[in-house]
């Protein structure tokens, strides 16, 4: 998704845009551009469709120096991927607007402005904001002011930096719906959608709220609230080291984060687990209270986060008898909803910025919910800083627009709410928490284990590099695991993948099946064991070449057309945190040896902001 950097500084700013742009490429996009004011007061624009380091080498090449400036990498909405339609977005050669988010009425604005003479140059929804910024310069005389003004008439989704020649010792910022946050350095301020831009120039960050309007200097920052009043926002220290943006040892940022969940696992639980029970006050100081109250649980995520609630809607129900409903928030947050009394609403994210997920938690205020808990892994994103209660996955920065260290970090937190809300209402069979509590402190070195088959993994891919299709199949709580693996493998191998409970095979998916269309399963030991075991002979009887994932206990054991890989046994409410780890695997050295680009795979973006 598109990304913001701005800023104002003695030196020139080229530079530190430009690397704010590259820390910003994670998230996805199609285009880049920068704009700057020179000290002979210049108005200067780059844009380039493509990689950053393109735009980058070509300010190498033809220098653009400035003290001023404001740059941005596009996802496109509006318009094709093309540098016309590239931001900064310019008003007369006077004024630069850099956006992220969708701006609704831009076609009535566009025509409202095309009356007034204003000429565009882009089919993007982001030059209206430049022209009106320009028209209402014409009035108020002063950017803050003219800023102002036109945002009052922007309807939709913002977060925007803009630069004026005429003030060339500041730039302006504001935020609706879309993150921006201010940086704080010595004579130098800057301003971007993610604190992971500017790490390399500062430490201290400002949160911009919904509805802030900044006006930053060299040594100035003042802030204004959306009814207009001058407002302070806390400075936050970030402490963890930058090098969590670096790829270490590993080729790609997926396989290192595939290969950081058992610390990031081992850190979700720390000071989260007493002796034999959850703490309780993990999900905050009200938190007893309000579990104490929970009937029912109601879960809107998207996507990955999407299928970590699925999860936790089998553990919920069979390990605490709590009813649960599982829903994707782009489908909750446009539905006339029945909420059952007492009914807990809980909303997954990684990023906490996810416009469907921030959407549907906004909508579900005014429904009549007990209160709403946020599985996170931002602790100053906009999910968190809107819900009542909070858990913090903490799987730290993860860079792969495909999320792995963060899914199973949600898995912990939804185990750890399941067995909080069991423990409040007194709904867990006895002993189960003692257990379970148990095997979560052995859960990082199973984890480790699932890893270490790292290379029998890399080796079963093979299997999979010139396949166009494949079928995941799993049986309860391994069913959500198996949309999980074939929604990685699709991202970012770009096979086309498809997830089944294997007893629906036969109900249709089964005529699919041949020597062409390899079947994946997850078969920990369990209850259901004997069933899939049928439904894989199902799949052998039409030629369909099998790769199992099994318990070593399964006795499941390799043959013509059936590929089977011993994993470590594990408690079974478990086995979907470990039997996450190889489809991982699986997915990964699939995209290698397909070539694809495993951490920006196309048209997808790491934070999704927008509808
Ligand atoms: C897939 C993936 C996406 C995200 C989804 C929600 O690998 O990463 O499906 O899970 O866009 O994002 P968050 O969790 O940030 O709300």
């Amino acid at each position: 998704m598109c990304g913001i950097v701005g800023g104002v500084a003695e030196r020139n700013v080229a530079a530190v845009l430009v690397e704010g742009l590259k820390r910003l490429e994670y998230r996805g996009y199609d285009s880049a551009g920068v704009a700057l004011i020179s000290r002979d007061g210049q108005l200067l624009r780059r844009r380039s469709t493509g990689k950053v380091s393109e735009l980058a080498e070509s300010l190498i090449q033809q220098p653009l120096i400035g003290q001023l400036g404001i740059a941005h990498t596009r996802w496109a909405t509006h318009g094709a991927p093309t540098e016309a339609n590239a931001h900064p977005h310019f008003s007369r050669g006077e004024v630069a607007v850099v956006h992220n988010g969708i701006i609704e009425n831009h076609e009535a604005l566009r025509k409202e402005l095309q009356g007034l003479g204003y000429a565009f140059a882009s089919q993007t929804d982001t030059e209206v904001i430049a022209h009106l910024l320009h028209y209402k310069l014409q009035e108020q005389g002063e950017l803050t002011a003219a800023l102002k003004a036109t945002v009052r008439q922007l309807q939709g989704a913002y977060g925007l930096a803009a630069i004026y020649l005429g003030q060339p010792d500041r730039l302006v910022a504001a935020r609706s719906g879309s993150p921006l946050v201010v940086g704080l350095g010595l004579g130098e301020n800057f301003v971007a959608s993610d604190q992971l831009a500017l790490r390399q120039v500062t430490d201290r960050f400002m949160y911009l709220e919904e509805g802030d309007i900044a006006e930053i200097t060299r040594d100035t920052v003042q802030l204004w609230n959306h009814e207009g009043q001058p407002v302070q926002r806390e400075v936050v220290r970030y402490h963890e080291g930058a090098e969590a943006a670096d790829k270490g040892e590993y080729r790609h940022f997926m396989l290192k984060e595939i290969h950081e969940q058992p610390a990031v696992v081992q850190r979700t639980l720390e000071g989260r687990l007493g002796q034999q029970q959850v703490l309780v006050p993990s999900f905050g100081p009200q938190a007893a209270q309000l579990f104490g109250r929970v009937r029912n649980v109601q879960i809107v995520a998207c996507g990955t986060s999407y299928h970590a609630g699925m999860v936790a809607r089998y553990w919920l129900e069979g390990l605490a008898g709590i009813p649960c409903q599982v829903e994707v928030a782009s489908e909750f947050r446009y539905r006339k909803v029945v909420v059952q009394p007492d009914t807990l609403f809980v909303t997954i994210s990684q990023s906490g910025e996810t416009a469907d997920t921030l959407a549907a938690l906004r909508n579900a205020k005014a429904l009549g919910y007990l209160g709403s808990l946020a599985i996170c892994n931002v602790g100053i994103s906009s999910l968190v800083r809107e819900s009542d209660l909070t858990l913090l996955t903490l799987a730290g920065p993860e860079i792969g627009v495909a999320s792995t260290k963060a899914f199973t970090t949600q898995l912990v937190a939804l185990m750890l709410l399941t067995l909080a809300i069991g423990q409040v209402r007194g709904t867990l069979q006895a002993g189960l928490e003692a257990e379970l509590v148990a095997e979560l402190r052995r859960l990082p070195v199973r984890l480790g284990e699932a890893l270490a088959m790292d290379t029998t993994v890399e080796q079963v891919a093979q299997l999979f590099a010139e396949k166009h299709h494949t079928l995941f199949l799993g049986r309860g709580a391994q069913f959500p695991v198996a949309m999980e693996g074939a929604l990685k493998l699709k991202e970012i191998s770009y096979i086309h993948a498809e997830a089944y409970p294997a007893g629906e095979l036969k109900h249709g998916p089964l005529a699919l099946v041949d020597a062409d269309m390899p079947v994946v399963t997850v078969a920990p030991n369990n209850a259901l064991l004997e069933k899939l075991k049928s439904n894989l002979q199902e799949v052998r009887a039409r030629g369909g070449e099998l790769v199992v994932f099994a318990d070593a206990q399964a006795q499941l054991s390799n043959g013509e057309g059936t590929t089977v890989v011993s994993m470590p046994h594990i408690h079974d409410a478990l086995a979907p945190i470990l039997y996450t780890v190889p489809l991982q695997l699986l997915s990964y050295y699939v995209a290698v040896l397909k070539g694809t680009d495993v951490d920006q795979p196309r048209n997808l973006a790491k934070s999704v902001t927008v509808e």
